[in-house]
């Protein structure tokens, strides 16, 4: 599949993404640490009918860092990345409330998004990711992670997240397809690929995260929840839990995925998300 990615600026620094076609803007928002390919399948069925833009959040893919080198990586907020979005979105000249499809971390910021930025908000897809904080269990294990990719870089991150995003990996199931197998391929690269100061600043700001599950109640657009049925990160029953707190949401379930629904199950998030902007 191609990719149109291409390079602009954002507040004096490169900003890679994709930016295609024309219509109601949505926004999708990957997950930690990857990049705007996790959504290749959603860009190019989306694009036909929409304008979609799928940017590397700074640091990740192929966009510059927000921050200088640092031997001790400050954390990257949630609401820091829902802000800078706004920016981008300025940036391009997208002034329409956008549809904010954002997977796991990328769920995290459109939590903040839909806080913050509600007026630029349409409709919010909350794709495998949860509104609850960390546990002071999971914080202290993010504080770990974050020296260890400082200390062996990406490589043991990447071989450690792979069978947890994918649930054919984990499951060892044999005789997968072509494109799954270059999908996990090119997961991998992604994670190795992402500068290991980004991934301890993206663990400590993920750790730092408030408890969004208050705010679900009083949510008053249109929510759809898509979670994976083999998904360890975000279980599916935590997801239909938050989506029975949002008044005008829609629970879905790809049952044979894990953590990547939109890759691994790219015809039914297709869908369900076709069915839910139009
Ligand atoms: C993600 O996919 O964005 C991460 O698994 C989120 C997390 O570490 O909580």
């Amino acid at each position: 599949m191609s990719d149109f990615s291409k390079t602009i600026n954002v507040q004096g620094r490169k900003v890679n993404l994709v930016d295609e076609g024309q219509g109601d803007p949505i926004l999708f928002v990957h997950g930690f640490p990857l990049n705007h390919a996790m959504w290749s399948h959603q860009i190019h069925e989306f694009s036909r009918t929409h304008r979609v833009i799928a940017p590397d959040l700074p640091g990740f893919g192929g966009s510059e860092s927000l921050r200088g080198s640092e031997p001790v990586p400050t954390p990257l907020t949630m609401v820091e990345l829902a802000d800078w979005l706004v920016k981008l979105l300025q940036k391009i000249g997208e002034e329409k409330p956008v549809i904010f499809c954002g997977l796991s971390m990328g769920g995290y910021i459109g939590w903040q998004f839909a806080a913050r930025h509600r007026a630029r908000l349409a409709r919010l897809v909350a794709c495998n990711t949860r509104a609850a904080a960390d546990s002071e269990v999971i914080r202290r294990a993010r504080k770990i992670a974050a020296m260890e990719v400082m200390k062996s870089g990406t490589g043991p991150v990447a071989k450690a997240m792979i069978p947890k995003l994918f649930g054919s990996v984990r499951l060892g199931i044999v005789g997968l397809d072509a494109d799954k197998k270059t999908a996990i391929a090119q997961t991998e690269a992604a994670i190795r690929e992402t500068n290991p100061e980004t991934v301890a600043a993206g663990h400590l700001g993920m750790g730092e995260r408030p408890d969004m599950r208050q705010s679900l109640l009083t949510l008053d657009v249109p929510t759809l929840f898509i979670a994976g049925g083999h998904d360890e990160i975000t279980p599916a029953s935590e997801m239909e839990t938050d989506a029975s707190f949002v008044t005008h949401s829609k629970f879905v379930c790809a049952v044979d995925a894990a953590h990547m629904v939109p890759l691994e199950a790219p015809q039914d998030l297709n869908g369900s998300l076709r069915e839910f902007v139009g």
